[in-house]
């Protein structure tokens, strides 16, 4: 795969490493959405059926990037939060099961679960890391595989650790959780159009991405996937788009019980959204063409002599084998000035996150291996 900075509106000017925040804006992604903001002004040229169409055809793109078989599993979501309290709200929970939450997790796929442990007289087990760098991905898969007992009523978690990108064992841990009957949810917010995800492989139970940053969309889109074990759940809203025989206009006060197949129960109010949806369908389109395994090893590549050069220089970076390619934690040495790396990096425009005594870089087939060089340029 080559370089695609051409395809993004990205300044020539900076050097950004922080897709993991929020990824810049594909050109076509940008045309799509201006043309759309624009269509508002014709009302008349928006027809009943185009609250229906598009919406279908995203949820058809997602589920092929994702290797779902039946796209009517997948929903529209405006938030992660969202998609993940969709998920909580409709498992069974009952008094001293245990929800295994991974340690400092964004906080969209753990206050939900707070709140479900409270109602429910449940108890979140959080599994940490070992305090050690060395082998620490290795052991903290493990951790999570030992944790996960009899008494796990739900495991819910990340593919890629949004602070450091320690990548998760999740076949492994879905065979654990298949053996002790527990639900699998995931967090695919940090990796799902960066890295490789199959529903077909991994049979998680839930599945909920953020749409602005792997997934190269707009704020505040996102798309969630819900195995049929969710299809008779009660949805946190009750959309009249998600009922039953909804395209029938002018029949929409004959209210109904029953809801559109499947997954649809659970799509935001009003997900026929005329502007971001074509936005969000545009830049999945885009991922599905490039292949997430494709973008994994244009990073890989990228990044790999500058990874070697900063081992050398006594950064702690997880084993390849435990980290994803396209966002990865540097743990710094304690001999380092923090504050003057970071007084550097400003000043030469290079964006990158700090967490603690680590920084966050995350890179994509917009980056080259000249910005890695203008990176560690500012270690020295
Ligand atoms: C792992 C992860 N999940 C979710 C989100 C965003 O959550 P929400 O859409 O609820 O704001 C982020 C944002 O940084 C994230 O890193």
């Amino acid at each position: 795969m080559q370089n695609q900075k051409h395809l993004f509106d990205l300044s020539e000017n900076i050097t950004y490493l922080n897709g993991a925040y929020m990824s810049p804006q594909l050109q076509s992604v940008t045309k799509i959405g201006i043309e759309s903001v624009t269509r508002k002004g014709k009302p008349n040229e928006i027809l009943p059926e185009d609250f229906f169409n598009q919406k279908e055809v995203l949820k058809q793109r997602f589920a092929t990037l994702i290797e779902a078989s039946d796209y009517q599993n997948t929903a529209i979501i405006p938030s992660v939060s969202y998609g993940i309290a969709n998920a909580a709200n409709n498992i069974t929970i009952t008094k001293g099961d245990e929800i295994l939450l991974v340690d400092e997790q964004f906080p969209s796929n753990v206050y939900i679960w707070q709140e479900v442990a409270k109602k429910n007289d449940a108890i979140i087990k959080v599994i940490k890391p070992p305090v050690e760098l060395p082998n620490r991905g290795k052991l903290w898969n493990e951790n999570i595989l030992n944790a996960i007992t009899k008494k796990t009523a739900v495991v819910a978690m990340p593919q890629v650790h949004w602070a450091d990108g320690t990548l998760f064992n999740l076949k492994a841990i879905r065979e654990k959780t298949k053996e002790v009957q527990a639900m699998l949810v995931i967090d695919g917010t940090q990796s799902v159009g960066a890295f490789p995800f199959s529903i077909t492989e991994i049979e998680p139970d839930a599945l909920i991405c953020g749409g602005y940053k792997w997934l190269l969309g707009p704020y505040s889109i996102g798309m969630a996937y819900y195995s049929d074990a969710f299809n008779n759940g009660t949805p946190i809203e009750h959309n009249w788009m998600n009922r039953y025989n909804s395209e029938d206009f002018s029949g929409l006060t004959t209210y109904e019980d029953r809801y559109q197949e499947k997954a649809a129960r659970y799509s935001v109010g009003e997900s026929s959204n005329f502007v971001l949806t074509p936005m969000m369908i545009r830049a999945i389109e885009q991922l599905i063409t490039w292949q997430p395994e494709n973008i994994q090893k244009y990073c890989s590549t990228i990044s790999q002599n500058a990874i070697k050069k900063l081992r050398e220089l006594d950064c702690f970076i997880e084993d390849d084998n435990y980290r994803a390619h396209h966002l990865f934690g540097i743990y710094l040495p304690e001999h380092l000035n923090l504050e003057k790396l970071k007084t550097k990096l400003k000043d030469e425009q290079i964006f990158v996150s700090f967490r603690g005594n680590a920084m966050r870089v995350s890179c994509n087939v917009y980056n080259t291996s000249i910005d890695f060089e203008k990176l560690i340029a500012q270690f020295s």
